[in-house]
């Protein structure tokens, strides 16, 4: 871990403007907006869920994490296809983690599916646990020192030969990239900054061999979705 944070390829550091202590900001601002949080989800990433879904292989029976999940929608599609596995999911907002248990207990009564308050910077589970791990727009709201932990932790406990499925914003539209700048600027906690362009390299860096990259657009939104195997 120490020699990735020292690593060249991260020495041209990401325009970095998250302070490391953001994290309780951003579990506060998503915990206030956990019953609003899926109109966002609906107008912005469901194109993008679709696609991760079709390209991370996942069949059902297999041991599956998503992290950080919102308010769950990504974390229904799972369990759907799931039914006869266990799809384990986790937010660092107490609020969103509730709402998606919730609304899963409710529509698949017979499955599997827990999700709870966690920080995906430290992973609470042994190595090489999950067949799958899926993550949708949660880089963005990291630091770099947080990005390469969080993505240590799922190498971890990802089982070699395992898939890792990414959602991130996409950065291909200058004009998209200035109304990013702008909202991250005045709600870091909340929005974070776009992280995609240094993707491949943090992917690389912890032996993740990309499998898929697209980019999908929903609206004026663009998301970038990689499947990469341990
Ligand atoms: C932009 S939302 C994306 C939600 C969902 N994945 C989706 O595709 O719509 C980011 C989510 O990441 C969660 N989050 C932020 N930092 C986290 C951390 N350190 N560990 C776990 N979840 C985190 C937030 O609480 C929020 O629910």
């Amino acid at each position: 871990m120490q020699n990735l944070l020292n690593h060249p390829a991260l020495a041209a550091a990401l325009p970095d403007r998250l302070p490391f202590t953001i994290a309780q900001r951003t579990r506060r601002v998503y915990d206030r907006l956990a019953a609003f949080y899926p109109l966002s989800t609906m107008f912005f990433h469901s194109r993008a869920h679709r696609r991760a879904m079709a390209d991370s292989g996942i069949r059902d029976g297999m041991q599956v994490l998503e992290i950080a999940t919102g308010s769950g929608e990504m974390f229904r599609r799972l369990v759907r296809v799931n039914r006869g596995g266990a799809t384990l999911g986790l937010d660092l907002s107490p609020n969103m983690a509730a709402r998606t248990q919730h609304r899963v207990s409710k529509e698949f009564p017979g499955s599997v599916a827990r999700c709870h308050a966690v920080d995906a910077r430290f992973l609470p589970f042994r190595d090489e646990f999950f067949d799958a791990i899926v993550c949708c727009y949660l880089l963005e709201l990291l630091s770099q020192d947080d990005i390469l932990r969080t993505l240590s932790e799922i190498r971890r406990v990802l089982k070699c030969g395992g898939t890792f499925t990414l959602v991130l914003i996409g950065e291909k539209t200058e004009l998209f990239n200035r109304l990013y700048r702008v909202l991250g600027s005045l709600a870091p906690a909340f929005w974070g900054r776009q992280i995609e362009q240094r993707v491949t390299d943090f992917l690389t860096l912890h032996d993740l061999r990309i499998l898929s990259d697209c980019t999908v657009r929903q609206s004026f939104y663009p998301s970038r979705v990689l499947t990469a195997r341990k």
